[in-house]
């Protein structure tokens, strides 16, 4: 008989910025769903890929002096290395530049417009002219760009639009009477308020400002939309629109499309509405689950080496982190990070529960058995009933949270079997029975007893923590392909392996207190010898000192600080320069929060125009530098000087 098939795909990362721990998150969650359906008998497709096109990669690319393709190649590696890293199991990798998916999207793009889905209109918007952005009408604060603060105009330009409009009758239906397509359930009822229902309107879907896309096969100068081009990857990849689609044929619908709840829209609006008028079936699911948040600790503040992935499985391994993303966080909701949350799962967890166990029984049957495992005589005593049943029901238990994708419960039903095992061994105290030779019998069925939990809980965990499970497995001697397998678990009493191996422990306990020190004085030293080289942006024309000296830059002292309303970018600072208090707005709140910058000294262009950000004018600028990651670091005198002190 054929197997069933499971679909399963990550979005497509866009491979410009660095990579942290949230970024591992939808990709970590699918493997572990994805394994554990190959664990089940499903025949299994994961997809995962990269996002490449688009303005933003192209700006990146020219700043960091280099083609976007070069830029992309170098960023696609380490992504790979980073998903090599963390045992991500995926069976595709696309990239949008790969020549196949392009091929295919010009296809699909020629068959919209000669259907009449997709026709020629102009775009008409507010647009701004350094953010190179259109806006509409309603995204505008106080009439100006919601990013800078400048003045917009109205602009226009030719450009394709797909008529999405026509598709909203059908998308509402499909939100309200299926109600598994989009979960969790609250992200249904704001796509259905917040989008549907107020009214769709048809969808630019090429751009001619730049070039890097994939051009508009009969109009060459448009480029097509980068969410266009990143969402038909999830067909393109099985062969859609190229000559062999038969993995299209074999795995669409895709079972699960996974991604964090910021890009639903795009995936329960956009993409079945594509989908509809390409007329393929719909997903099953999409699932938006929650963002994994920064900023907790003292050690996330300092702008995050530590969360970073790879860093923290060299340290912890790889292990210690596909379990703190799959256990701690609620699935569907945010969760904050925290490096001491992250340590007490590896203690308490990791280390206690399920380490402790298997070092325990080991050693407990290497003393008093020779390291021999008996055969399971079946007879049960005491709690031998309830924890048998405990340990033939966990496969039922677990895969009935993963078919809800309630994952942390998942593997909280395996702890379950460990914590309960832990209990077992206190209750029966082997070393008591080791005494009398009158309990040979009972003391070999507590050991097989514990011995067969361990078994179960490392055949359940490979999904979830692959290295685990197999070095949990590797206590057996010559454990057969059988013995490992989902099938064996749920009639107490498979283990057939004759013999244990002490091992190395599982994981190793932490000082947290002292992790977290170690760590907070590694990173200010990273940071003292910050970075040497960055790439230089290009240098504006030579200047002479006259030219130099018309630039009045003065020392300053903040004052007071806040944020401006309805923005996450700007501060809000009094400066004092000199004897005068002057009202400086910067774009630095995404860096410096208001008590960070309170008393900083700071060097102010102090006769720059005024300009108005919002109807607040800002008397003057800060300097700032650029910190290599994409943010911004201040400039401060080195040694306190009297403010408004010159700088030359
Ligand atoms: N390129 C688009 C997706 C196109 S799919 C047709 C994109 N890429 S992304 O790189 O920004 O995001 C990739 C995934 O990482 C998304 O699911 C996103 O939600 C997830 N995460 C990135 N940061 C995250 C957290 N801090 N927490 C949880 N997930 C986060 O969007």
């Amino acid at each position: 008989m054929d197997k069933k098939k499971f679909y399963i795909t990550t979005p497509i990362y866009y491979p410009s910025g660095t990579w942290h721990l949230g970024t591992c998150y939808t990709t970590v969650i699918c493997d572990a769903i994805a394994r554990f359906k190959r664990k089940q008998g499903y025949d299994v497709f994961y997809l995962t890929g990269t996002d490449e096109h688009g303005l933003k990669i192209e700006q990146k690319a020219k700043e960091a002096g280099v083609t976007p393709k070069e830029f992309v190649d170098k960023k696609v590696a380490n992504l790979k290395a980073l998903w090599d890293r963390l045992k991500i199991s995926y069976d595709k990798f696309i990239r949008t530049t790969d020549g196949y998916h392009e091929a295919a999207v010009k296809k699909i793009f020629d068959k919209l417009y000669e259907q009449g889905d997709i026709y020629k209109g102009e775009y008409e918007g507010y647009y701004c002219v350094p953010c190179e952005t259109y806006w509409t009408k309603t995204q505008l604060v106080d009439g100006k760009c919601p990013d800078c603060g400048r003045e917009v105009s109205i602009a226009k330009e030719s450009c394709y639009f797909f008529r999405l409009s026509k598709y909203q009758d059908k998308l509402i239906n499909l939100l309200e009477t299926n109600e598994e397509f989009l979960l969790p359930k609250s992200r249904r009822n704001e796509m259905i308020n917040n989008f549907l229902k107020p009214g769709l309107s048809d969808l630019a879907v090429t751009r001619s400002s730049f070039t890097w896309g994939v051009p508009v096969s009969f109009d060459p100068k448009h480029v097509i939309y980068v969410w266009i081009d990143a969402l038909v990857n999830y067909i393109t990849a099985l062969g859609y629109g190229s000559e062999d689609d038969s993995l299209f044929k074999k795995f669409w619908p895709a079972d699960i499309h996974m991604m964090g709840k910021e890009i639903v829209r795009f995936h329960s609006i956009i993409w079945p509405a594509l989908l509809m008028a390409l007329n393929v079936p719909l997903p099953k699911k999409v699932y938006g689950h929650g963002w994994l948040l920064m900023g907790q600790d003292k050690i996330s503040k300092s702008k995050g080496n530590i969360v970073d992935p790879v860093e923290l499985s060299d340290r912890y391994s790889v292990d210690a982190v596909r379990y703190y993303l799959l256990r701690e966080i609620p699935f569907g909701q945010d969760g904050a990070y925290t490096t001491r949350a992250f340590l007490s799962r590896l203690n308490a967890d990791l280390a206690n529960d399920l380490g402790n166990l298997v070092k325990r029984t080991v050693a407990m049957v290497t003393k008093y058995n020779g390291g021999k495992i008996e055969p399971w005589s079946g007879k049960k005593q005491n709690t031998d009933e309830e924890i048998v049943a405990l340990a033939e029901g966990t496969l039922a238990e677990v895969s009935k949270n993963m078919d809800e994708l309630h994952i942390p419960e998942a593997l909280e039903a395996i702890f379950r079997l460990v914590q309960r095992a832990n209990k077992y061994i206190d209750e029966n105290c082997p070393w008591v029975l080791a005494k009398d030779e009158a309990n040979k019998g009972r003391l070999s069925d507590v050991l097989y007893v514990l011995l067969e939990c361990i078994r179960i809980a490392g055949v359940l965990i490979e999904p979830f923590l692959p290295d685990t499970s197999e070095k949990i497995l590797s206590v057996f001697d010559g454990l057969t392909a059988e013995e490992k397998s989902f099938d064996s678990v749920t009639a107490f009493g498979g283990l057939k392996a004759a013999a244990v191996i002490e091992r190395d422990p599982i994981f190793m306990r932490v000082d947290i207190d002292k992790e977290i020190a170690e760590m907070e004085s590694k990173i200010e030293k990273q940071e003292e010898q910050k970075p040497e080289q960055a790439p230089m942006a290009p240098l504006p024309p030579e200047i002479t000192i006259d030219d130099f000296m018309k630039v009045g830059l003065r020392v300053g002292k903040v004052l007071a600080a806040e944020k401006m309303e309805k923005t996450d970018k700007l501060l809000v600072m009094k400066v004092e320069v000199g004897a005068e208090v002057r009202t400086i707005v910067s774009g630095i709140a995404k860096y410096y929060t208001p008590e960070e910058m309170v008393g900083k000294q700071v060097v102010v262009v102090a006769n720059l125009a005024p300009h108005a950000f919002r109807g607040v004018v800002s008397q003057g600028m800060l300097l700032c530098a650029d910190d290599g990651k994409g943010g911004i670091v201040l400039v401060s005198p080195e040694k306190v000087v009297a403010s408004g002190s010159e700088v030359r």
